[in-house]
């Protein structure tokens, strides 16, 4: 058993993480940056100085809550794509300098793939072949794994996706930012047949996703209506955009296992938090005999515990990153 201590810094929230090969999670420090709420979004420039500000902080508290020496440490992780560039920036510089000064191997993590693992966080006996479901604010796609390190990306959105187009109908119902949890709260007490509102490539061929024209559709939707209405249908107005953002999910989460033979699926990103998309995608799951998984509440949002998960595979083969490893912005799931 080895430990691994892992850095996440790719969007909003600085984490650090201490966490062993058995997967076994001994702390999970996250600090939000709720000063971007101001914006309606994050503010690339504003996220890196906070990342530099914590970091430091962060780690020492992460040491020290969990008495862990730097004797006890066999490698360090951190996720260096997708994400705003300064801010992987932030976080892999603080990786480097530290694997560098301490004479720790260093393992670079896709941020992707860091939400696929966290489901191994609370099921450690996940085993290949599974399919991922990855769904958060700048992802959806579904990605089959042969293996641990070996996978192929089968279908993604090709221009929003999901959690983004959460966040953008939440903005324009005036709900705030981030959209997701508040219309997850919301669509609970709403009839989500009350607006037929359209399903992207809704051919069962086709395993790729889009959202731009249902963001079209709820903006006209939303100009044609008066306030009052708006206000009294709120909550029918977002059950009916949450279900047009995950039959679509759904269906060709299906479709793809259907085809794979696929009896474990892993729902994975911020999304994967969405109640009524556990719960149905779950239920139609097990009619077509598959298993589904996704990660606890907490192990949905961005975390280093995550990010030493997807590690661990890694560090496991020897796939060790030299201190001359860069970071990137391009989206995608890749294994670095
Ligand atoms: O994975 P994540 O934390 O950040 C990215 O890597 O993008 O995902 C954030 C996304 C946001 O779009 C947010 O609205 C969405 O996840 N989200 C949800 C829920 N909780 C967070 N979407 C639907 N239902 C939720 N309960
Ligand atoms: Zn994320």
């Amino acid at each position: 058993m080895s430990l691994i201590l892992a850095f996440e810094t790719s969007c909003d929230d600085t984490s650090v993480a201490l966490v062993d090969t058995d997967y076994r999670v001994r702390c999970n420090l996250i600090s939000t940056q709720p000063d971007h709420a101001a914006f309606g979004g994050v503010l690339p420039e504003l996220a890196s100085r906070l990342h530099l500000k914590n970091i430091l902080y962060l780690t020492e508290a992460a040491l020290n809550q969990s008495g862990t020496s730097w004797d006890d440490i066999s490698a360090l992780a951190v996720s260096v794509n997708p994400g705003l560039i300064g801010s992987l920036i932030v976080g892999l510089s603080f990786a480097k300098s530290l694997a560098w000064s301490r004479g720790k191997p260093l393992v670079t993590v896709n941020h992707m793939l860091a939400h696929i693992f966290a489901n191994f966080i609370d099921h450690p006996d996940i085993e290949p072949p599974f399919l991922a479901l990855v769904v958060s604010g700048g992802h959806t796609e579904l990605v089959h794994f042969t293996d641990y390190t070996r996978f192929a990306v089968l279908g993604k959105t090709l221009d929003d996706a999901a959690g983004e187009t959460f966040d953008k109908t939440a903005k324009l119902l005036g709900l705030g930012y981030p959209g997701g949890p508040v219309i997850d709260r919301l669509a609970q007490s709403g009839d989500p047949a009350f607006v037929p509102f359209p399903r992207g490539l809704n051919r069962k061929d086709n395993f790729n996703f889009s959202y731009s024209g249902l963001k079209t559709s709820v903006l006209t939707y939303v100009s044609q209506q008066d306030t009052a209405f708006l206000e009294l249908h709120r909550a029918d107005i977002a059950a009916s955009v949450q279900q047009a953002i995950i039959d679509p999910l759904i269906a060709k989460t299906l479709a793809v296992a259907a085809q794979y033979r696929i009896k474990t699926i892993l729902l994975a990103g911020g999304v994967a938090a969405n109640t009524a998309l556990r719960s149905q995608l779950a239920a139609k799951a097990g009619q077509l005999g598959a298993g589904l998984h996704y990660p606890s509440l907490d192990l949905c949002m961005d975390n280093a515990a995550m990010v030493a998960a997807a590690a661990i595979p890694k560090f496991r083969a020897g796939l060790f990153a030299g201190l001359e490893v860069n970071a990137f912005s391009a989206k995608g799931t890749k294994l670095l």
